[in-house]
């Protein structure tokens, strides 16, 4: 299969990768740099359990090939807490028990992280919607949406 060196910045780091051309951002992640805090649910754009953030914006990565990661700057959820300490966003799902099996929470968290940064001025119907591309089999959303709710300020 072909390949095609890309340069971006992966969590602060500046890195320059070989990627096959039919790659997915996620498997890059996951198998690459073993970032596997990014998890692999329906690989289909379904489930949400791969979201990251490229400039900001939360995919799915499972959806967005290696490739088109070429100069951008992506977040994983490896890159949130620094030196131990949770953001926001994290102590809220903490606070507020909306974490179980926490194959999901990945993916909310850093979806979250991203309207929270955008200023995201969401009531909680709306904070729902903007979070109904994600699927927890587990906590049934009422605590992470109160979570979410938390970490926009709201609550
Ligand atoms: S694994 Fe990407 S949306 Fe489900
Ligand atoms: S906490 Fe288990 S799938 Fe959401």
């Amino acid at each position: 299969m072909a390949h095609k060196r890309i340069n971006c910045t992966i969590n602060g780091q500046k890195l320059s990768l070989e990627v096959e051309v039919g790659e997915s951002l996620l498997e890059m992640l996951r198998s690459r740099l073993h970032l596997t805090g990014t998890k692999k649910g329906c690989g289909v754009g379904e489930c949400g359990a791969c979201t990251v953030l490229v400039d900001g914006e939360a995919i799915d990565s499972c959806l967005f090939l290696a490739v088109w990661a070429d100069g951008k700057d992506i977040r994983t959820i490896e890159g949130e807490a620094k030196e131990g300490q949770l953001t926001k966003v994290q102590e809220a799902f903490v606070e507020e028990g909306a974490v179980q099996c926490g194959f999901c929470t990945p993916g909310f968290v850093m979806s979250v992280t991203a309207l929270a940064e955008k200023g995201c001025n969401c009531d909680r119907e709306g904070l729902k919607k903007e979070l109904s591309g994600h699927m927890c089999r587990c906590t049934g959303y009422h605590n992470i949406i109160n979570a979410a709710e938390k970490a926009m300020g709201e609550k």
